[in-house]
């Protein structure tokens, strides 16, 4: 065994042993594997000393920062009063009192809190719920859900089904059957769809709502359970709701009685500068899967939250939701999320980001003189930057350019660079920004003054 202690032992440990997550392992064999041993606000530092900007929050998670002792505290405080114990048929003061604030922060009569691990699993027992909750309630052939192209909403078997990556499925059919894809909100790229009406992103909204209608028609509405959709599609490169989109999306799901799934894995706590961005967008949902940033990243935790009208018929006699995880709503969790939302509070961190966000839009529309950068887009603290090859023409790179521009330049430079952020290709290429919500001007200085540098090489590189 190598001595784990010193940095290189620890290093060629990683090689032997670390089964890293989506990650393609043979790029270390010539290179180090990137270990960050430290945070503090916005910022993160590497095993060598090196100091990064995160970019991206850890992964849309650390929305109150690195280093924030007080969490930690409460970690520690729960751990030593009570470690574990599970929320079957037993509760903790904890999972009561989380439940209850967030039920508080949730928009309407969304008042029930199932808890999880983390958002994947919310999101599998949000089709559960739908699922269960239709053959209670008469309608038992309702099992069927709709969800968006290119979307992500996790790994679990069903999450998975539910996701729109055909690329990312392949390697695990067959998965859960009965789930079904509509276009998503890529204004940028509506003429490349079958969107033929007017350039206008409020008919474009229309049309792409009416596809949700479409769908359920197409597969009868007495089998459709549920619509899945974030907020903010993340995947693709951050494609918000044009106006009016929810609200259309509303009335179908009434006109049919098909449950609408606001996934806000992402988009909750703050990202959009709401507890819960559904109310920014002013709608109503069924159901909202959340996690992430519930803890800032302190510590897992998920919640899948329903309305009384999908708990009420488990209110009553013999009947029971049979599903849980072991660790959903784990006590030392449930006492991080309270401390987090304190801070929430304390700071107003939803307030900062409205108040800011305009300067981080501002800030990043500057990059739209590169010839590189096709459109940057996105709300709150929640930000993509599509890469295309021709500005006039929107052309975007072939696999072997993205391959050579993403995975072989832009991520490892911009992270010599000094920003830990994300290029990804499950859609087209974009550069993906979501610092934490403690992040200022000078932040947003730094950020733009990197990717400015790093996208001009890139260019200069193709
Ligand atoms: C919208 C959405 N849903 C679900 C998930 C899955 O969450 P987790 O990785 O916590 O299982 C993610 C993860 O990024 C997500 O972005």
């Amino acid at each position: 065994m190598t001595n784990p202690q010193s940095e290189e032992g620890r290093q060629q440990a990683a090689k032997d042993h670390l089964w890293m997550h989506f990650t393609r392992h043979s790029t270390y064999d010539t290179h180090q594997v990137p270990t960050i041993v430290r945070g503090d606000g916005v910022h993160i530092w590497d095993a060598n000393g090196n100091k990064y900007i995160d970019g991206l929050a850890g992964l849309f998670v650390v929305q109150a920062g690195h280093g924030r002792t007080e969490l930690a505290e409460a970690a520690a405080k729960q751990a030593a009063e009570l470690a574990f114990f599970p929320l079957w048929s037993y509760a903790h003061p904890g999972a009561i009192d989380l439940a209850e604030r967030v039920a508080g922060y949730a928009p309407g009569d969304l008042n029930r809190v199932f808890f999880t691990t983390g958002g994947g699993e919310a999101v599998e027992t949000a089709w559960k719920l739908a699922k269960q909750f239709f053959k209670m309630t008469g309608k038992p052939t309702k099992h069927k859900v709709i969800s968006r192209a290119i979307a992500y909403h996790g790994t679990p078997q069903g999450a998975l089904s539910i996701t729109g990556l055909p690329g990312m499925k392949a390697p695990f059919e067959p998965l859960v059957p009965s789930t079904f894809r509509v276009p998503n909100t890529n204004f940028y790229r509506a003429a490349e769809t079958s969107y033929l009406g007017p350039d206008d992103e409020y008919a474009f909204g229309q049309w792409a709502a009416n596809r949700i209608a479409e769908a359920i028609e197409f597969e009868g509405p007495d089998t459709v359970a549920a619509v899945f959709l974030e907020p903010v599609q993340n995947s693709g490169g951050c494609f918000p709701p044009p106006a009016g989109y929810f609200e259309r999306v509303r009335e179908i799901c009434d006109e049919y009685d098909v449950l609408l799934v606001s996934d806000e894995v992402i988009c909750a706590f703050g990202r959009l500068g709401h507890m819960f961005a559904a109310e920014r967008y002013g709608y109503q949902p069924d159901i909202i899967t959340c996690a992430k940033g519930l803890t800032s990243g302190y510590s897992p935790l998920g919640a899948m939250i329903a309305t009384d009208r999908l708990f009420e018929p488990f209110s009553k006699g013999d009947a029971s939701f049979a599903h849980g995880y072991t660790f959903g709503g784990h006590p030392v969790s449930t006492a991080v999320a309270m401390a987090n939302l304190d801070i929430f509070e304390r700071e107003q961190l939803n307030e900062h980001v409205l108040a800011t966000e305009d300067d981080f839009r501002a800030t990043l529309n500057k990059l739209n003189d590169l010839p590189i950068v096709g459109d940057v887009r996105g709300d709150g603290y929640f930000y993509g930057i599509e890469l295309v090859k021709d500005k006039a023409t929107k052309t975007t790179f072939d696999d072997a350019e993205s391959e050579r521009l993403l995975r072989g330049f832009l991520s490892g430079a911009l992270f010599e660079a000094g920003l830990y952020c994300r290029a990804d290709d499950r859609g087209d290429p974009v550069v993906q920004l979501a610092p934490p919500l403690v992040a200022d001007q000078a932040v947003f200085d730094q950020m733009e003054s990197i990717l400015r540098d790093v996208l001009t090489r890139a260019w200069d590189q193709l």
